[in-house]
C-alpha cells in the first residue's frame, strides 16, 4: 500500500536531520507478536498485562508471571523482523543521526540491523534476581521459577515493570536524544504508558516535527502529521520517498 505523502512532511527530511523513532508493540504486530492492549489470546485472555507485569504480580504468583513471559518469549523466538523494522534500518542508512527508542523487549530492532537502539523497558532475553539484581541469561524451566546462581533468589525477567523506574543511563540518553531531535516518530504505540507516553509532547516542546504512524486514528495524539496504517505498509513507502527527495 502506498499512501500519498504530504510534501510538507517530506520536505522536513535533510541529511543533517536528528531523528528519534519511538516504537511500541504495534511495530512487532506484523511479526506475529501480540500487542498489549489488543485482546490477549488463548489462556492469557483473562489476565491484564498490568497485573502480570508488576512486582506485585510477581510476588503474588511468580510462576504465573514467569510462565506468561515464557509464552511471550516463545512467540518472540519464532518471529522475525518485519518490513517496518527494516524501513527504520533503511532510514538510518539515509540519515546518519537516527536514535531508536523502543518500549519493546523483543530485540527485533537490533535483529533487523538498527544500531542506535535504546531498549527502555529491558529485554525478554535476560533475567535478574529479585535479591541483589544479579544478571542472568534467560533460563527456560517448565517446572519452576529459576533461581540465581549467586544468591539463590528467584530470577525474574529483566524488564521494567509497572511502578518501576527506568534505567538512569537510558533516561539520560533518551532525554539528550529528544532535546536535540528535529524529527520525532511515534510508531505502533497506544501512548498510554509513561514515561514514553510523554515523549511526543517533549519533542514538540523542543521544536521537533512530530509524526505518528498507527492504524488507529486515536493514536495521533499531539502529532503534527498522522500516517494512518500498519507500520509495515506505511514506512517502506515513506522511506523510499525520503530517499528520492534527498537525491
Ligand atoms: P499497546 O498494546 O498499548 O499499543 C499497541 C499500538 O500499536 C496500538 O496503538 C495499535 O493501534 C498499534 N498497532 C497495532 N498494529 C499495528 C501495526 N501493524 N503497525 C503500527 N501500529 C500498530 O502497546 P504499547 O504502546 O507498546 O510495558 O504499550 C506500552 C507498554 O505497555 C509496553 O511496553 C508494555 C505494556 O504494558 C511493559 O511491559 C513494561
Amino acid at each position: 500500500m502506498t499512501l500519498p505523502i504530504d510534501p510538507k512532511l517530506l520536505a522536513l527530511f535533510k541529511k543533517d536531520s536528528k531523528v528519534v523513532v519511538l516504537t511500541g508493540a504495534g511495530i512487532s504486530a506484523e511479526s506475529g507478536i501480540p500487542t498489549f492492549r489488543d485482546a490477549q489470546t488463548g489462556f492469557w485472555a483473562d489476565y491484564k498485562p498490568e497485573e502480570l507485569a508488576s512486582p506485585q504480580g510477581f510476588s503474588k504468583n511468580p510462576k504465573m508471571v514467569y510462565d506468561w513471559y515464557r509464552w511471550r518469549r516463545d512467540i518472540v523466538l519464532k518471529s522475525r523482523p518485519n518490513a517496518g523494522h527494516q524501513a527504520i534500518v533503511d532510514l538510518a542508512r539515509l540519515l546518519p543521526n537516527v536514535t531508536v527508542i523502543t518500549q519493546d523487549v523483543d530485540g527485533l530492532h537490533t535483529q533487523a540491523g538498527s544500531k542506535n537502539v535504546i531498549e527502555m523497558h529491558g529485554s525478554i532475553h535476560k533475567m535478574k534476581c529479585v535479591g541483589e539484581g544479579h544478571p542472568s541469561e534467560w533460563i527456560d524451566d517448565i517446572a519452576s521459577v529459576p533461581t540465581c546462581k549467586i544468591c539463590s533468589a528467584m530470577l525474574r525477567p529483566d524488564i521494567v515493570w509497572f511502578g518501576e523506574m527506568l534505567d538512569r543511563s537510558d533516561l539520560n540518553a533518551i532525554e539528550s536524544a529528544l532535546a536535540s531531535s528535529t524529527i520525532f516518530f511515534s510508531i505502533g504505540t497506544s501512548g498510554v504508558v509513561y514515561p514514553a507516553a510523554g515523549f511526543m509532547a517533549e519533542a514538540n516542546a523542543y521544536g521537533a516535527a512530530t509524526i505518528s504512524v498507527n492504524p488507529d486514528r486515536s493514536a495521533q495524539g499531539d502529532a503534527r502529521f498522522f500516517l494512518e496504517g500498519k507500520a509495515g505498509d506505511v514506512l517502506p513507502g515513506l522511506v523510499k520517498a525520503i530517499a528520492r527527495q534527498l537525491e
